[in-house]
């Protein structure tokens, strides 16, 4: 038997429940098909176990797309002050860490509590352990469906019978393809190109970066050594992106704010450039010495640079003498330190994959393809990618937001 509703939401992280919960207040009869055996898995161990909800200082430049256009709707329809007043009618206590990144005080179970609770007042029903075997409707040409209606299949793991849900909007909001082992699934890309939308390819973003193996065996055994470094790289022929922020070494290359930022803006192949003493005139810091020769350098380098980082820079990139010339260019070394990392950690270490339903497909008002009417695509799952710091889940609940307030 079919069961009706006007809504089928897939995916409960934040950017499904969030339009669940406004479709809900809007009185639609809305169901949430969730395949984990609990809402929000993510949500729970972000920002290290506190979430990062949301950034103060959100702007449309705080995001990557192929259209940096495309988010800027929905980020001035639903702002961080939004979010806040949620936050705060629910009466959970946050602070802001840094640079406008908002935490909660006790746990991240605070909003998945939260949005539950939402859900519940929305008479949303929200259905876990529920894997989805295959989605139909006319436009998927299979003329099994009746028409301007999706046919949702799914398998219950609880007792492995077979249900189908029916409802003439479907809103997809099944995230990205990081960490699999909590859930990511490609299903959301599959289920666009069997509608015949385009994707752009998705990526891992936000992302340790390993090193060749000539360059594990030279810093590798720093792991566990930070600092504070900017990190650039060419994002477009005519821009550059830089961070100011800590780096670390991994047992596998680099890591840190800083290194995940940038991996972000990097296609795989341009070298990355590290600045490890941003502001710092280091010729005048020699000159201040008596005698400029290698002792007052390494005096430098390690007022720089944490001490075992330190020696092994001066190792690694002695000055060529005790010339002018000679500290100028080892100077140099260090501001613009080039580095090429052989390839990324994955999708295991990512935060967040980058790519996703081309946004060419959808309105970026309400979140609906423009091919197939009814249904729609939010959250990580669209080429909409967020930097580190609060920003990914805000256009989680802005893209949530605004397909919610569409149906
Ligand atoms: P999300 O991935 O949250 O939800 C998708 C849901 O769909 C999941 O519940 C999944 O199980 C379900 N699903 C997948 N396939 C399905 C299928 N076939 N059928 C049914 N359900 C299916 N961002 C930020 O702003 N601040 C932060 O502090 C952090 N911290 C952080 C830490 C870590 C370790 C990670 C991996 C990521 C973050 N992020 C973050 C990123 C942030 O978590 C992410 O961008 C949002 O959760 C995306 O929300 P979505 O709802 O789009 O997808």
């Amino acid at each position: 038997m079919n069961q009706q509703y006007d809504v089928i939401v897939l995916g409960a992280g934040a950017a499904g429940l969030m339009c669940a919960i406004e479709a809900g207040k809007r009185g639609r009869r809305v169901l949430v098909l969730e395949r984990a055996d609990r809402i929000g898995k993510k949500i729970l161990i972000s920002g290290g176990g506190r979430c990062n909800f949301t950034n103060l200082h959100t702007t449309p430049e705080n995001f990557l797309s192929s259209n940096p256009h495309f988010a800027k709707s929905a980020l001035a329809r639903y702002t961080p002050a939004d979010f806040i007043r949620l936050v705060e009618k629910h009466g959970i206590l946050y602070h802001e860490k840094k640079l406008g990144q908002l935490f909660c005080d006790r746990a991240a179970s605070d909003i998945t509590a939260m949005l539950e609770q939402e859900c519940r007042d929305a008479q949303v029903e929200i259905r876990c352990n529920s894997k989805i075997e295959a989605v139909h409707n006319d436009a998927s040409g299979t003329g099994l469906t009746p028409s301007g209606q999706f046919i949702v299949q799914v398998q219950t793991h609880s007792d492995s019978a077979e249900m189908r849900f029916i409802a003439p909007h479907l809103v997809v909001a099944t995230g990205g393809l990081s960490i699999a082992k909590i859930g990511a699934t490609s299903f959301g890309y599959d289920l666009a190109r069997q509608f015949g939308l385009n994707i752009v390819s998705p990526r891992p973003a936000l992302v340790p970066l390993a090193f060749t193996e000539r360059d594990r065996r030279r810093w590798c055994d720093l792991a566990g050594v930070s600092c504070e470094v900017t990190a650039s790289v060419a994002a477009t022929k005519k821009k550059r992106a830089s961070f100011r922020e800590n780096m670390l070494f991994t047992h596998q290359g680099i890591s840190g704010p800083a290194i995940l930022q940038i991996s972000s803006y990097r296609d795989g192949k341009q070298a990355i450039c590290l600045d490890l003493a941003a502001d710092r005139d280091l010729m005048a810091e020699l000159h201040a010495f008596d005698h400029r020769d290698q002792a007052s350098w390494k005096s430098v380098v390690r007022e720089i640079l944490p001490r075992r980082f330190a020696d092994r820079w001066l190792e690694t990139y002695p000055p060529a003498g005790n010339s002018d010339r000679a500290f100028m260019d080892a100077a140099r070394q260090l501001h613009e330190w080039e580095i090429n990392p052989e390839t990324t950690e994955g999708y295991g270490k990512a935060e967040v994959t980058a790519g996703g339903i081309n946004t060419d497909e959808l309105s970026a008002k309400t979140m609906e393809s423009r091919k197939v009417p009814g249904l729609f695509f939010v959250g990580e799952v669209v080429d909409v990618t967020g930097q580190l710091g609060g920003f990914n889940f805000q256009w989680a609940w802005a893209s949530g937001f605004c397909a919610g307030q569409a149906l």
